[in-house]
């Protein structure tokens, strides 16, 4: 903020809003790059026993120019699907730095990722049989991990993604990856020793259950148990790779499915810094390891932020369109913006409650409660109940962390073209994905020829 006015680096928002119209998503460049360094400097400090590869969860923001910032910097990828593994090899991803992960990846998806010497972190021991012999057929030597799935028995601590109070353990073993423990035991042991395959690694994705530093330790614990367990029963095998996943939270974090258990973070309280998830995260796996009799010296250790890495490194703009309000029988108020929760679906999906700045007046006093809503036919509302200085027509606002998902996720409901992206370095901005126009949005359908012909009069007014 300068002069009570909003900026992104050195470009003034409203003036962004004016040039390149509204909604639109906007991401700084500069913003991105800090975030990356601070992810690799966080864990990197803390975990001198090997290398540290951060590996930016790619379906947070898929966009290929953001891509390119973060190859620049040297980031892997964690991709998921035929499309991210695209974007990665498009984006100057470095091939040994991609996992390609997910359920239910189908044997195009495997020989692609073989064939571009990306790793794949197996979810289903049918998955590292298909795999075995793909590589087998291409003459290939494939590097895999495995995902496991730790019992996590301790994680009694509710978790935010529910609204009814349950504990992280339960709703984390409803959460389909990874291989059962009970399946990955014979055949995990044979794959150490097939020529076809270079067992590298494991990996476990938690996810944003919590900001509780206790339930991120308390992963750690579980994981290396399991670890140490499959290790016993495999004469002694220890990962040279270990993948802990994304699920930090960003500082101000939106997150707000703990619904019935009080809605969204506090008003100025943070999430904790990703130095402090790094410390619990890398402290607690180096006791466990020694503990449990394992050797750390050369462990590479890789994370997967998503939107801890994104979120905050963007906003997105809309322009008040107008205001409504009504007396009776409920005394209520709108702010009618040309965005809609259908650009910001974390809106609905995780209950996220965004924080709304008038660009032009960001330091302006609330002087009024309004719920923030949209242009589709739902109830929209963007922000529940926001509080909101004066607004006229033609106001721009910025939503603040809208950089992960929401770009990503958003839908083409009531034929609604998806806005820009726009890439801001320093004084420069400029689009790095076009919006859509309504031409986009039908261009997938098909009309059959027997429909195509000349309609009958209608029977229209008369
Ligand atoms: C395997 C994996 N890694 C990383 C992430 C990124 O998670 P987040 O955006 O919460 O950091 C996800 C998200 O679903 C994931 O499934």
């Amino acid at each position: 903020m300068r002069d009570g006015r909003l900026w992104i680096e050195g470009c003034e928002v409203e003036a962004l809003a004016h040039r390149f119209g509204t909604p639109l998503y906007v991401m700084s460049e500069d913003g991105l790059r800090r975030r990356f360094r601070r992810f690799q400097r966080a864990f990197g400090d803390r975990w001198p026993e090997g290398p540290v590869h951060v590996l930016p969860s790619l379906k947070a923001n898929y966009t290929l120019a953001l891509r390119r910032i973060l190859s620049e910097e040297g980031a892997g990828a964690d991709t998921f699907g035929p499309g991210e593994l695209h974007a990665a090899l498009a984006g100057g991803v470095r091939p040994e730095l991609i996992s390609v992960n997910g359920s239910s990846k189908d044997d195009d998806l495997l020989e692609r990722a073989l064939r571009a010497g990306a790793r794949v972190t197996l979810d289903s021991v049918r998955e590292l049989e298909r795999t075995r012999a793909i590589a087998r057929r291409l003459g290939l030597r494939a590097r895999v991990r495995f995902r496991l799935r730790p019992r996590y028995e301790a994680l009694t601590q509710p978790s935010d993604f529910v609204e009814a109070e349950t504990p992280v353990r339960e709703v984390a073993q409803r959460y389909k990856p990874g291989i059962p423990t009970d399946d990955l035991r014979g055949p995990g042991r044979e794959a150490l020793h097939a020529p076809e395959l270079d067992v590298s690694g494991v990996m476990v994705h938690l996810g944003r259950h919590s900001t509780d530093l206790e339930v991120w330790r308390g992963m750690v614990r579980s994981f290396v148990e399991l670890v140490a367990d499959l290790s016993a029963g495999w004469d002694g095998w220890q990962p040279r790779e270990v993948d802990l996943g994304g699920g930090f939270a960003t500082p101000r974090d939106p997150t707000g499915r703990l619904g019935a258990r009080g809605s969204a973070r506090p008003p100025g309280q943070l999430a904790p810094p990703i130095e402090e998830y790094a410390e619990a995260l890398t402290g607690t796996l180096r006791e466990e390891w020694r503990r449990r009799g394992l050797d750390a010296r050369g462990v590479a250790l890789e994370v997967e932020p998503g939107r801890s890495l994104y979120a905050d490194a963007g906003i997105h703009l809309t322009t008040v369109r107008g205001l409504k309000a009504q007396r009776e029988p409920l005394d209520w108020r709108w702010v009618e913006t040309d965005t809609t929760e259908m650009f910001l679906l974390d809106s609905l999906v995780e209950h996220n409650r965004w924080t709304p700045v008038v660009a032009g007046r960001a330091d302006a006093p609330p002087t009024q409660r309004a719920d923030l809503v949209g242009i589709s036919c739902g109830f929209d509302v963007v922000v529940p109940e926001a509080e909101l200085p004066d607004v006229a027509a033609g106001d721009v606002i910025a939503l603040l962390d809208t950089g992960a998902y929401q770009d990503a996720t958003a839908t083409n409901f009531n034929a609604l073209p998806r806005p820009a992206t726009v890439l801001v370095h320093g004084a420069e901005a400029e689009v790095v994905k076009r919006a859509e126009t309504v031409e986009d949005v039908f261009r997938r359908d098909q009309v059959p020829a027997r429909l195509a012909g000349g309609l009958p009069p209608t029977a229209g007014p008369r």
